[in-house]
């Protein structure tokens, strides 16, 4: 990475979204202009999905060049079966908590559906929310030729845009369901069209998602700014997953495109297992989980610690 190419961000240390444990080193976040010229450098960008801090704080600290907080939490963490009912409060609260727990990585806010279409005002009041109360440092909008005049008046007001094109998962109704798209010459050439008109439009960053790989390639090489492939092949200057895919946290959900580099599900449940028949069991928590005994004599039993009909909550007290 090119230091000149990034400075450090003001909101790691002084915004209040950044505030936390990792308050005091001073990382830098990478920046626009940081990601563009990776393009230039031939290096390849690394980017993933997060909904919540601590996933956040894991992927940053693995090295992820860009988070994304995807409307695709509506199917991972919401359990919908599209991603169509997400709100934009929702994606920006689950900015706030990515924002806290990532230092280095560049925040991208999802737009979610119809969130920019209806008029130029609504695009940039939501976009605007996902900068100034999410924490982001852009957002990503979903179109092509049809959203390439939000994208120009986006950025020419200084909010970075991640476009994305292809298969959109917000028109699965209209696609007919989650298929690749740009398979007939005709179909390719119009997300070609697609992805130089967002390009044009001045997006620093472009999604393409379910389309062949050699229409990947080939937009890859028409366009200057950077393409991030999702179910695109291995011509894209970057690659986006889902984090629960590719962590292995979808049960039920393989598709072809995803590579599992875990199995969190299948290694989470069993730990669960083994918790619950130790608690069944009485084996946890065993002495070393457990603060000893009183030093003297043991209360007697009316002694109370607390004040008769004074509710104490579990799980509130001492942790050494
Ligand atoms: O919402 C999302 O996670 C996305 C990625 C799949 C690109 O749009």
């Amino acid at each position: 990475m090119d230091p000149a190419a990034t400075e450090a961000d003001p909101t790691t240390m002084t915004h209040d979204h950044a505030k936390g444990a990792h308050q005091a080193s001073p990382v830098r976040r990478l920046t626009v202009p940081a990601l563009r010229s990776m393009k230039l450098r031939s290096e390849r960008i690394a980017m993933v999905t997060a909904y919540d801090a601590t996933f956040a704080q894991m992927i940053d600290e693995g090295g992820a060049d860009m988070l994304l907080v995807g409307d695709s939490l509506g199917m991972v963490v919401q359990g919908l079966d599209s991603t169509l009912p997400v709100t934009v409060d929702e994606v920006i609260y689950h900015c706030r908590a990515v924002a806290r727990g990532a230092r280095r990585a560049l925040i991208v806010g999802d737009m979610p559906f119809m969130s920019w279409q209806l008029s130029t005002e609504q695009a940039l009041k939501n976009a605007a929310r996902f900068l100034s109360e999410g924490g982001a440092q852009a957002v990503k909008l979903e179109g092509g030729v049809e959203a390439a005049d939000t994208v120009r008046r986006l950025v020419s007001l200084g909010i970075p845009v991640v476009g994305h094109v292809g298969l959109l998962p917000q028109s699965v109704h209209a696609m007919g369901g989650f298929r690749v798209q740009g398979k007939t010459r005709e179909a390719a050439q119009s997300v070609l069209d697609d992805a130089i008109a967002i390009a044009d439009a001045g997006a620093f960053a472009l999604v393409l998602e379910g389309i062949p790989s050699d229409l990947a390639a080939r937009i890859t090489e028409s366009i200057e700014i950077p393409t991030i492939g999702i179910g695109a092949g291995p011509s894209c200057d970057g690659q986006v997953l889902v984090c629960y895919d590719l962590l292995g946290l979808t049960p039920n959900m393989r598709p072809k495109f995803v590579k599992r580099y875990a199995e969190l599900y299948d290694d989470g449940k069993q730990a669960i297992q083994s918790y619950c028949a130790e608690v069944k069991s009485g084996a946890f928590p065993s002495a070393e989980y457990s603060f000893g005994n009183v030093q003297g004599e043991v209360l007697a039993p009316q002694a109370t610690l607390h004040a008769p009909g004074v509710h104490v909550p579990p799980g509130y007290g001492p942790t050494h």
